[in-house]
């Protein structure tokens, strides 16, 4: 029988010297303006790739929004919440110059990253045009392929082990395939690879008020109509670690989450005791980081 959700590769083929560099680059605060700010700092480990927190980084205006994992955020289609991005390259110029994320600039992050004789050597030993813009983004973009998270409880029993959830997990997923949660979150990431309007059914935004221009969603990306409301599907990898929900944080337990899910996606209120058990579904979702769980 093939599952419309597929386990994470146990291992992926990745330049491990780009990754050491990428690595070193995500946690350098050099990378910002002020000196003070990583990638890491927004992007904490010890909290599922993110930080809990809402920030103003959509740009001029757009209102603020809820950062998301960097964990497995290589298996997605597009990247941030409205899909703006087709590659991590892109997103990571983005940040670069958006002054609510890094605030700086390629001019100065280079060099300020050439008074580092460790930088430009480890640079010029991976790279032919040595420590560049663009070696830079190659570096962290190939470090955040590494940033992912197999292993999980839900992965072992997808690969067999019928042991790794128990009934009450089991129970979890065939409601969540059943209840047609699968139609949007699915494939490797369990979700990540599909645009989906929030608010299918009900208007979510009309009766949550205060609309920002966050909210428009893949509006913001194209200015079509049709995309109004629309987001990518978000992943629910770790998402048990990812709390506040939804790009604009307004969920703050899994529970809220899935309630919300299934009035506004789906029209069919679930029981307390399904949405519980859809709870316990979510919570086997968390993975491993390098051979340790998240
Ligand atoms: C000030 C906090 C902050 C900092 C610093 C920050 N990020 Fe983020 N990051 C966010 C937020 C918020 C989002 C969601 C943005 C959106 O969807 O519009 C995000 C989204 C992302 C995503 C998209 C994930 C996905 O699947 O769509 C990636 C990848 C990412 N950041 C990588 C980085 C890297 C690399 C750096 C350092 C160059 C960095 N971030 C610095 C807050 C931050
Ligand atoms: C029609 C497509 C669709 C269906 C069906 C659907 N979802 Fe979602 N889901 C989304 C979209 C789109 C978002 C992002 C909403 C936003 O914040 O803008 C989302 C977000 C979530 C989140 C929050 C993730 C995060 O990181 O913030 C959870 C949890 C979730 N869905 C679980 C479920 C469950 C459980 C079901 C079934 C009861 C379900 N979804 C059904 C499209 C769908």
């Amino acid at each position: 029988m093939t599952e419309p959700i597929q386990p994470i590769p146990l291992a992926l083929a990745l330049d491990q010297n780009k990754v050491n560099l990428g690595k070193h680059l995500f946690e350098d605060v050099r990378l910002s303006k002020d000196n003070q700010v990583s990638c890491l700092s927004c992007h904490s480990f010890s909290t599922g790739g993110a930080d809990r927190t809402l920030h103003e980084v959509g740009g001029k205006g757009l209102g603020s929004i809820s950062t998301q994992t960097v964990f497995n955020s290589g298996f997605n289609f597009r990247f941030n919440w409205n899909g703006k991005f087709e590659n991590l390259v892109d997103q990571i110029d983005s940040l670069m110059q958006n002054p609510n994320v890094m605030g700086s600039n390629w001019g100065e992050v280079v060099n300020k990253l050439r008074s580092s004789p460790e930088y430009v050597q480890a640079f010029a030993r991976i790279y032919s045009d040595g420590l560049s813009p663009l070696s830079i983004k190659d570096a962290i973009a190939t470090y955040e392929q590494s940033l992912y998270t197999p292993n999980s409880r839900f992965d072992q029993f997808l690969q067999g082990d019928k042991q790794a959830l128990t009934a009450a997990e089991q129970q979890g997923y065939r409601i969540f395939k059943n209840y047609g949660c699968i139609s949007c979150h699915q494939g490797v990431n369990i979700g990540g690879n599909i645009f989906q309007r929030f608010g299918v059914i009900g208007d979510y935004f009309a009766d949550r008020g205060n609309i920002t221009k966050a909210d428009l969603g893949r509006f913001n990306v194209t200015e079509d109509e049709a995309d109004r409301y629309v987001f990518r599907v978000p992943s629910l990898r770790n998402v048990a670690l990812t709390p506040p929900y939804f790009h604009d944080g307004s969920a703050q337990t899994l529970e809220q989450a899935i309630s919300v899910m299934a009035k506004y996606q789906l029209g069919r209120p679930l029981s307390k005791q399904q949405t519980k058990l859809i709870t316990q579904f979510l919570h086997t979702l968390s993975g491993e980081y390098l051979g340790k769980p998240l």
